[in-house]
């Protein structure tokens, strides 16, 4: 910054938005890019702190921020559709008037902040110009296709423990599930497999995994 001229003009740190369905990896990504570049990150869930805990949020944040700062941390704040929703509704009951500054305030420090500042939302359409100005990279987490889908298959679960009779291609293929619902299924086959004391998922307990997974999403198989 100094060297180029550009502290002058701009802000120090650095701040990205990563959006997308659930699932998608926007978490682990954020925790991957903390070890890639040897920093720990700092997780901040915004559900449970906006508008909770009201006047404490505020002064929990701060001491958030001064720490972050001093140690280099990455600061992650996940689930932050808790900023984006509120900031512009007109309903004003002194809960949403208290949220709204916290929210006001949580916005200042992520600007003001000299290192890196992720944050994590399912949501696009809440995110208005104003906030997308701040962000000097907005990153879409999509659905993975079928391809990618195979790899998440493929790559959380030791081949050996799936019966040859499963057909992960064709169900790669059928199911469009995030990397998050793939691992929910597989856990959950697992489970089933481990209580009838086999070493292997049959293709029913994958069937099974599939129909509870989908059910979550109110879909059927
Ligand atoms: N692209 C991916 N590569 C590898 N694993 C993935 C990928 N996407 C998701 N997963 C798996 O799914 C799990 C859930 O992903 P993660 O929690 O990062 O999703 P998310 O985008 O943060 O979801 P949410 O919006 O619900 O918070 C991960 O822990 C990982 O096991
Ligand atoms: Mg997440």
């Amino acid at each position: 910054m100094q060297d180029w001229g550009l502290a002058r003009t701009l802000k120090p740190g650095y701040r990205a938005l990563f959006y997308g369905p659930p699932g998608t990896g926007k978490t682990l990504t954020a925790t991957l890019i903390g070890q890639a570049a040897q920093v720990d990150v700092y997780r901040i869930d915004l559900s449970m702190v906006v508008s909770k805990y009201i006047g404490e949020t505020e002064k929990n944040l701060a001491r958030v921020f001064d720490q972050a700062q001093s140690r280099r941390w990455v600061l992650f704040f996940d689930e932050a559709d808790a900023l984006f929703g509120k900031r512009n509704s007109n309903n004003q009951s002194a809960n949403d008037q208290h949220a709204n500054q916290e929210i006001a305030y949580l916005l200042q420090r992520v600007e003001d902040f000299p290192g890196t500042v992720i944050l994590a939302s399912n949501l696009r359409s809440n995110i208005d110009e104003a906030f997308a100005r701040r962000f000097q990279s907005m990153i879409y987490f999509p659905l993975p296709d079928a391809e990618q889908r195979l790899r998440l298959w493929r790559g959380m679960l030791a081949p050996q423990r799936l019966s040859a009779e499963v057909k992960l291609d064709e169900i790669a293929e059928r199911y469009e599930l995030s990397g998050g619902a793939i691992a929910n299924v597989l856990r959950y086959a697992a489970l089933l497999a481990l209580r009838r004391h086999s070493e292997q998922i049959s293709a029913a307990e994958l069937r099974q995994g599939l129909v509870k997974e989908l059910r979550k999403e109110g879909r059927t198989l």
